[in-house]
């Protein structure tokens, strides 16, 4: 069959060709967008005396039809149609006859298109947003539940200083949070119709693009039409947010991986968030955080393959941007689905505060402390620190910890130790002593998790 867009040429075109050309199998996910930006499209033609009023009646009563007819099932999707939008139209023009042909008017495939990713984009936003903040609530609960678990807190993954669990679970909430307000300034920009920039130039016809956007929910219009349609910074942008997101989960997963290991066993997961082995009966394998991990990589990549793709485009539009969609695509879904998993996986992960506690002690993470009581009895810092090195040096060659070293083993170092040390290297007393704003206190995770709450 010929295409629409037959007449310069014949439009009968190969069928290899066809198939290489065409992006419904993908593009029909925004048939929705389409097909309520035609009506707003419609709207403004008739109401700007474009085309009849009763004209724009119609067209919009038979695309209400069409939208009807797709959501309940009785209209399927035509494979054979190039895009979207052709099969829109074309069905329109089925259904209407001549009318049909009179919706493309003050139009392009160029705008209709930037409009559509647009309008399906910001409600995808708004889904990953409500996301987001199932899995900050899922922290946020087990912050509560765990409040004053003492765990080892690494740097270079060496046990450095006492922590609270808490406090290491708050951190990603904080993350979350950048996430979040990352997305809200992505959607800001995104939602700026470009519709009405018609292929390249505008148009000579008298439009409302101002109208058009309204109805449709847009704050602003595109103010330059060659940059309206050849703009796919929102593509960008909002993949460049999914990928610091899923930067955040990932390194959350690897935690999650590393604690539910034998070697830690700080916590246990869900047998719902695991899964077991063919072949070896003993194991439990965190799957889910692990192809969370997995996927970030793919994210990336859909990131780095749209960049490529615009890096060298001249303006305006251009079918290599047919491939932004399954980019796009893919980081969207991506995103969901990890994020799906990670809220209930966190909610129902269990912390062990026993194992947690056993690996604080061991490490000499009060190290610091001990430096620390020194500096308090007068000493400068760095002799404190040395002589706090040697200590521990000595407690390593002798197996001991610093708990149980005694009074007159610490005075052979300094005579200014007293018994009051104990409580001052007490794993519990280095961490409530964390006072700073931000530290790692219960009461700075306490106000940590309003912080937080009040911006969910
Ligand atoms: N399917 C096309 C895309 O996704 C729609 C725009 C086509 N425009 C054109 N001038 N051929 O980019």
């Amino acid at each position: 069959m010929a295409k629409m867009w037959a007449g310069r040429t014949s439009g009968v075109t190969d069928s290899i060709a066809d198939d290489f050309n065409s992006s419904i199998r993908f593009d029909c996910k925004m048939y929705r967008q389409d097909i309520t930006g035609s009506m707003a499209h419609a709207a403004m033609l008739g109401a700007k005396g474009i085309i009849a009023k009763c004209e724009a009646d119609t067209l919009i009563d038979g695309l209400q039809g069409i939208l009807n007819d797709l959501e309940s099932g009785a209209l399927e999707f035509d494979f054979t149609c190039e895009d979207i939008h052709m099969f829109v139209e074309q069905v329109l023009t089925q259904r209407l006859g001549d009318v049909g042909k009179k919706l493309h008017t003050a139009r392009s495939r160029n705008d209709q298109v930037a409009l559509d990713l647009r309008m399906y984009l910001r409600s995808e936003i708004d889904e990953i947003t409500a996301l987001v903040k199932d899995v900050i609530e899922a922290i946020v609960e087990q912050a509560e539940k765990n409040k004053s678990v003492i765990m080892p807190g690494y740097t270079h993954l060496q046990r450095a200083q006492p922590i609270l669990f808490s406090h290491h679970l708050m951190a990603y909430a904080m993350m979350l949070l950048r996430d979040l307000g990352r997305l809200s300034d992505c959607r800001k920009r995104m939602n700026v119709s470009p519709i009405g920039c018609c292929a390249l130039a505008g148009t000579t016809y008298d439009t409302d693009r101002r109208f058009e956007a309204a109805q449709l929910g847009f704050d602003d219009i595109a103010m330059n039409s060659i940059d309206g349609v050849s703009d796919r910074d929102f593509c960008l942008e909002l993949m460049s947010a999914i990928a610091t997101l899923m930067m955040h989960l990932s390194r959350f997963s690897e935690e999650i991986i590393l604690w539910a290991s034998w070697e830690f066993k700080f916590i246990e997961l869900s047998d719902a968030y695991t899964t077991g082995s063919s072949i070896m009966p003993q194991k439990k394998n965190p799957d889910m955080a692990e192809l969370v991990r997995g996927k970030t990589g793919r994210v990336y990549g859909d990131l780095m393959a749209l960049l490529t793709t615009l890096k060298g485009l001249p303006l305006a539009y251009n079918k290599d941007m047919q491939e932004d969609k399954e980019a796009v695509f893919d980081a969207v879904e991506t995103v969901k689905m990890c994020l799906k998993v990670f809220a209930p996986m966190l909610a129902t992960m269990t912390a062990r505060p026993d194992n947690m506690r056993k690996a604080a002690q061991g490490g000499f993470i009060n190290a610091t402390d001990l430096a620390d009581y020194l500096v308090k009895k007068g000493l400068p810092f760095r002799s404190a620190y040395k002589i706090s090195g040697q200590i521990v040096a000595k407690c390593i060659a002798e197996g001991k910890v610093l708990e149980t070293l005694s009074i007159p083993e610490y005075r052979e170092f300094s005579d200014l130790f007293e018994e009051d040390l104990y409580q001052e290297i007490d794993l519990l007393t280095c961490v409530e002593k964390r006072i700073s704003e931000g530290g790692t206190s219960v009461a700075s995770v306490e106000a940590q998790i309003s912080y937080v709450k009040e911006r969910i």
